[in-house]
């Protein structure tokens, strides 16, 4: 079966050897947009592409274009009240979501019914949608993507992306469909695709299995192996690089040293580039020293 399903005809995405996902740790995410060759690259390489191959993650893109019925596909249109840009219209996001949502994880619709031979919809009658499937709007006024919300979103077995495009989506998608709004940072995309690259990507490194080295996302900055620090630096061969060389210590092959120097530059990298993470922190006794030799003292001391 198609993997990463494409209603329309365009996009080519080389499929794994295994298609719909096939161990319990699997994660299924339709995603809804009108631009689904976006997708094509990340998809295709490296992690996420090893875990779609090994049936850890599965993706299925919905076209909403696909979902219009006028002889244009028209998917946006000028905003009641007048004003700039123009507002993605709600009945094909409804159709798109309702209608892949209501089928099994993998369905998508057969490029060759686009349009012209879609499964019936009420426009009027709000379908049962599963209730263990968020369905998240990406958009720059959702709450803020963080590792603890990435590991949230990581508990569910599928999970529904819209991606929002222009200057917005009409209010009754807000009110009526999504049961969540995520935001990736205080910046505007030209849509919510990026975004929805991100949460797949942040969510795939969490899956068991999807990581060639499990450990290492547990010591990734912002990774609970790691308490919420910042990693401190990394250096490999060679030794001697342009006049720097790597830390003694590191070579020593003394393992509880070098916990201990990783755990100090973590702390210092952290209290130089966002202290506010270490108020956040449950540091020990020793951190705390350390720290406060280098000029930390907690919030209200
Ligand atoms: N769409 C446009 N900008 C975005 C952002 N920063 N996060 C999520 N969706 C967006």
């Amino acid at each position: 079966m198609n993997e990463i399903a494409q209603t329309t005809e365009q996009t080519q995405v080389t499929e794994p050897e295994t298609g719909t996902p096939s161990t319990t740790d699997s994660i299924h995410f339709d995603i809804f947009t009108l631009f689904p060759e976006m997708f094509a690259g990340p998809l295709s390489e490296s992690i996420i592409k090893r875990a779609r191959e090994r049936g850890l993650l599965s993706v299925a893109l919905h076209n909403i274009r696909d979902y219009t019925t006028d002889r244009h596909h028209v998917c946006d249109d000028t905003p009641y009240g007048g004003g700039g840009g123009m507002v993605m219209k709600p009945e094909p996001i409804f159709r798109a979501v309702e209608t892949a949502l209501t089928r099994p994880p993998g369905w998508t619709l057969p490029p060759e019914d686009a349009y012209v031979n879609l499964p019936p919809w009420d426009a009027e009658t709000p379908a049962t949608l599963p209730v263990d499937t968020p369905i998240i709007l990406m958009t720059t006024q959702g709450r803020r993507l963080t590792q603890s919300v990435v590991a949230e979103l990581s508990q569910f077995r599928r999970l529904a992306l819209i991606c929002g495009r222009y200057e917005g989506v009409d209010e009754r998608v807000r009110t009526q469909l999504v049961t969540d709004e995520i935001s990736i940072g205080d910046y505007v995309l030209s849509g919510g695709e990026l975004a929805a690259m991100v949460i797949i990507d942040a969510v795939t490194r969490l899956i068991p299995g999807a990581l060639g080295y499990e450990l290492s996302a547990h010591q990734d900055s912002h990774a609970p192996g790691l308490d919420g620090l910042l990693e401190g630096p990394h250096y490999t061969r060679p030794y001697a690089f342009r006049g720097e060389i790597a830390p003694e210590v590191l070579l020593s092959g003394h393992h509880a040293n070098v916990d201990r120097w990783r755990r100090e530059q973590a702390l210092l990298r952290t209290l130089a580039r966002r202290p506010a993470l270490l108020e956040r922190i449950d540091l020990s006794q020793k951190d705390q020293a350390f720290l406060r030799q280098h000029g930390w003292s907690p919030r209200g001391e």
